[in-house]
């Protein structure tokens, strides 16, 4: 289909917010904040203008699917047109998951991609919306490039759009506006293609067409759903059903769609359901609103997301596109030291990254690391430049075909052999953003004094505000979190989440190593709770906060 003149495109008028800047994960807003007048127009402009390259460059286009993103990707098509851009690749109905994008980024050499998302963040009318940027290499753009666009966002006085009608999204195909192409192409097929190229489909396909195997993917009403639909169920013969949740709805039916032992309630019941009915799935997953977060289980068991990491590591040897060895592991800071103790093993390098995937960008693209993960329900690896939540998913399937035992053997076995790394992470929501800034100066102030200093027999040996030195650019990020380090390993380190749209959330990581195989049965909480009472004391969580606990535990 043709458009063929080009429609007025003189620059509009803009009045800056001041407002934009994006946090861990792009611009995350509710949907009223974005459905200002020229919100979102200032913002994708912003992005326009710090992207010499734009005019005849191609971009990936396509969101998680939530409310606003189909108004959302009909402008920014009015805008790409009217900003000279190549060609957009879309996703059929706007939607591309997260991993789905990056990799689309990738496979045709796009200048870039903008993803509409708030990940985990409820949506609906009454829910958040987002926005970020992808470099060519499939991963979110580096600060230095989002303080850019703030910047920008900030001196913005006018922006470009085509006066045209929308396009038809649910249309594969293509068309042109002015020198603007666009093709709209199926979401899930080429991401697909991908992870058939990296595990061994008919291995698992045996699995999961077995009598003896049943599980369970919550898509939890979010992106993720017909991508699990058509690659479980669809190429590798799960039974229909396996896929619970698994329409994709513009307010992921009201629910938060985090996978954690929280939000995926419906799913964690029938993974603890064994105990009365004996008929629990043997393997149990979930996936975010955008799919790059994953939460494991088996039969009356929690996979621990650094854990995860860990045995994923460990096993990777199993997995055919990994069969030739990992070149390095990257973790997040407060993620738990578990998948250290692999590297050590396999004698490759473990580097300790801030929070934030955009930091794993560098050391991925430098051939240093092969797999990464997060405390935050992330994982994944060189194949992308984001996590990736059905490719966790067929990680776990791939070695459990592989080693035909219970995802709770082979998390019993891996701690028997390397430890057990126990950790809890205790968040503080919506607490008021002054009280939250309050509490963390006065931990900055007094760290020094704690070195040396005993607390429930444990003595601190470090306290710092975690700074992270690219090895690859050399770029410095300061200010990433308070750790506390104490002589038998254990670590507890506060910061806030730089996720939320209102308030503020203090996170609060505990981390305990047990070596000894006897005291690997215990209770997380308990395990922990002489760590998790210094932690609260030593911050003074109740003082600043006014909170005896906690709002969520994983
Ligand atoms: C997003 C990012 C993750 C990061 C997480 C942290 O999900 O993609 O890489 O770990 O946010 O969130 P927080 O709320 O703790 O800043
Ligand atoms: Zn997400």
């Amino acid at each position: 289909m043709y458009y063929s003149k080009p429609i007025k495109l003189q620059p509009v008028k803009t009045q800056p917010f001041t407002d934009q800047k994006p946090g861990t994960s792009g611009l995350r807003k509710t949907v009223n904040t974005f459905k200002q007048t020229d919100y979102l127009q200032n913002f994708v402009q912003s992005i326009f203008n710090c992207l010499p390259d734009l005019a005849g460059s191609t971009l990936i286009v396509g969101g998680d699917g939530r409310y606003y993103n189909r108004e959302a990707i009909q402008i920014i098509l009015r805008m790409a047109a009217a900003n000279s851009v190549g060609k957009v690749i879309l996703g059929q109905g706007g939607i591309f998951s997260t991993p789905a994008a990056s990799h689309m980024i990738r496979k045709h050499k796009a200048l870039g991609g903008i993803i509409l998302s708030a990940s985990h963040n409820p949506g609906g009318m009454d829910g958040d919306f987002g926005i970020k940027y992808n470099i060519s290499n499939g991963g979110p753009a580096p600060e230095e490039f989002t303080e850019a666009v703030f910047e920008a966002s900030k001196k913005i006085t006018e922006y470009h759009i085509a006066g045209i009608k929308g396009i038809p999204l649910d249309i594969i195909g293509e068309y042109t506006i002015d020198r603007l192409q666009i093709e709209i192409v199926d979401s899930v097929a080429d991401y697909a293609e991908l992870m058939e190229s990296l595990f061994d489909f008919p291995k698992i396909k045996q699995l999961l067409t077995s009598d003896k195997f049943t599980m369970c993917f919550d898509g939890m009403y979010a992106v993720c759903g017909p991508y699990a639909k058509k690659i479980l169920e669809g190429q590798l013969g799960a039974k229909e059903g396996t896929v619970i949740r698994g329409e994709s709805l513009p307010n992921f039916g009201g629910c938060h769609p985090d996978p954690n032992l929280v939000h995926a309630k419906q799913l964690v019941d029938l993974m603890y359901d064994a105990e009365e009915t004996g008929s629990s799935p043997n393997f149990g997953a979930a996936s975010d609103g955008d799919g790059d977060r994953n939460m494991i289980m088996g039969d009356y068991f929690f996979v621990t997301p650094s854990d995860s990491l860990a045995v994923i590591a460990a096993n990777a040897h199993l997995i055919p596109a990994y069969k030739g060895g990992l070149k390095g592991i990257g973790r997040s800071m407060p993620t738990s030291q578990a998948p250290d103790r692999v590297a050590e093993k396999l004698e490759i390098p473990c580097y300790e990254t801030p929070t934030g995937w955009k930091f794993f960008g560098n050391l991925l693209d430098d051939g240093r690391i092969t797999l990464c993960g997060e405390e935050s329900f992330g994982t994944g690896s060189d194949h992308v430049r984001e996590k990736d939540g059905l490719w966790a998913v067929l990680c776990w399937l791939n070695i459990l075909a592989e080693r035909g035992q219970s995802v709770e053997d082979i998390v019993r076995q891996h701690w028997a052999e390397f430890g057990r790394n126990y950790y809890t992470r205790h968040d503080y929501e919506n607490i008021p953003s002054e009280a939250a800034d309050k509490l963390i100066l006065n931990l900055q102030n007094n760290m020094d004094s704690l070195v040396e200093r005993e607390f429930n027999n444990r003595k601190v040996i470090t306290a710092d505000n975690f700074t992270y030195h690219d090895p690859v650019d050399g770029s410095v990020s300061k200010n990433q979190g308070i750790r506390i380090l104490f002589d038998d390993g254990s670590r507890i380190i506060f910061r806030l989440s730089g996720t939320g749209t209102g308030g503020a959330t203090l996170r609060l990581y505990i981390e305990r190593y047990v070596k000894d195989i006897k005291e690997h049965d215990l209770d997380t909480q308990e395990a922990l709770y002489d760590l998790i009472e210094t932690a609260e004391l030593i911050a003074n969580i109740i003082g600043f906060t006014g909170r005896d606990e906690p709002t969520v535990i994983t």
